[in-house]
């Protein structure tokens, strides 16, 4: 399955468990909207609508990635329609698992989504605490038989209530068959049977690598019922990422400074040698264009009281941008 930005595929015939668990979790969180609007009496339909509003408002503002927004509405929907169906004494699907797996090259927002989920998560009532801990290859393994199973079991003790990302995770296969990876490997699938509803297992890596590596083990491929592709940003998505950057710095793009970072991706993407298409490229682009807006700012002697002055970033800024330590 493909589609332009993003896949989110789902499978279905793992009843797996986690999340509608949460109501527990709601009594004793005390403060979550939910409580707030529902009672015997009923649900409070605007007021619950309004709550997922807010939730996913961080989350709507990221370029693209329209299959894994439409996941999250999935997710938000089958919450919500639990509520009502609380009300009416009917059973709500709590048998739903949130692992999951995460595609694409780097720059393609995996951290960035994987973060903002632990956040609606915690929202949303699924999470307790909804934090991220982010670890590698070396925060798992360690070097002595016992090492690792007892490493991994620490991480997972430190994501409890939140998620665990595992980045470049086919890594864990990487040393065949005695390689203490796969040791990794079991604690993690054990912990996902001891710790059940109280965390949620990202694997993140290159698609090519993530795919062989889910294959490699059928215990892994059956445990991850969600398993999204982050597709590489378009010249389009990734202009538009910059100006989402600058406005989240209270910068703004001039329209020839817009013009000239179009011109600077339209070039990169033609450049056989390219390694990156993505965002990681044009977040430092920006940052650098901020620091010569700066030094610009200062050599005109410019009047730094004007708003429009200190916010405009200008095509002169992208100047001899793809040079290093510039
Ligand atoms: N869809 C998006 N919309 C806005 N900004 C994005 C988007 N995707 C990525 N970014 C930004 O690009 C940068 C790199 O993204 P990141 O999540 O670290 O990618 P990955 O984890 O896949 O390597 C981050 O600064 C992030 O804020
Ligand atoms: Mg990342």
């Amino acid at each position: 399955m493909s589609s332009k930005h993003a896949t989110a595929t789902s499978n279905t015939s793992h009843k797996i468990h986690i999340i509608l668990d949460h109501n527990r979790e709601l009594i004793k969180l005390k403060k979550t909207p939910f409580q707030l609007h529902h009672d015997e009496a009923g649900v409070d339909n605007k007021l619950l609508q309004d709550t997922f509003k807010e939730i996913i408002k961080e989350f709507n503002r990221l370029v693209g990635l329209e299959d894994i927004k439409k996941l999250m509405y999935g997710i938000f929907g089958l919450i919500q329609v639990g509520k009502y169906r609380e009300v009416l004494r009917l059973k709500s699907d709590s048998t739903q698992v949130l692992h999951m797996v995460f595609k694409g090259n780097p720059g393609t927002g995996k951290t960035t989504v994987a973060r903002l989920m632990a956040k609606m998560f915690k929202d949303l009532g699924i999470l307790s605490k909804g934090h991220m801990i982010e670890v590698e290859r070396a925060d798992l393994v360690g070097e002595y038989i016992g090492h690792t199973a007892q490493k991994t079991r620490e991480q997972v003790k430190k994501a409890l209530g939140g998620i665990l990302f595992i980045d470049e995770a086919y890594s864990l296969i990487r040393g065949g068959e005695k390689d203490f990876g796969r040791e990794s490997i079991d604690a993690l699938v054990k912990s996902m049977e001891d710790y059940k509803n109280d965390f949620i297992l990202i694997l993140a890596g290159y698609s090519i690598e993530m795919e062989a590596f889910i294959h490699s083990n059928p215990g892994v491929h059956s445990r991850f019922p969600i398993q999204l592709t982050f597709d590489d940003y378009s010249m389009e998505e990734l202009i538009e990422i910059a100006e989402v950057m600058v406005e989240e710095k209270d910068y703004m793009l001039t329209p020839s400074a817009k013009q000239k970072l179009k011109q600077l991706v339209m070039e990169e993407n033609e450049n056989p040698l390219r390694n990156l298409s993505n965002s990681r490229l044009v977040r430092n682009w920006i940052e650098k264009a901020i620091r010569n807006q700066a030094v610009r700012l200062l050599n005109e002697q410019q009047a730094l009281q004007s708003k429009h002055i200190l916010m405009g970033i200008q095509s002169e800024d992208f100047l001899d941008i793809k040079k290093k330590y510039v």
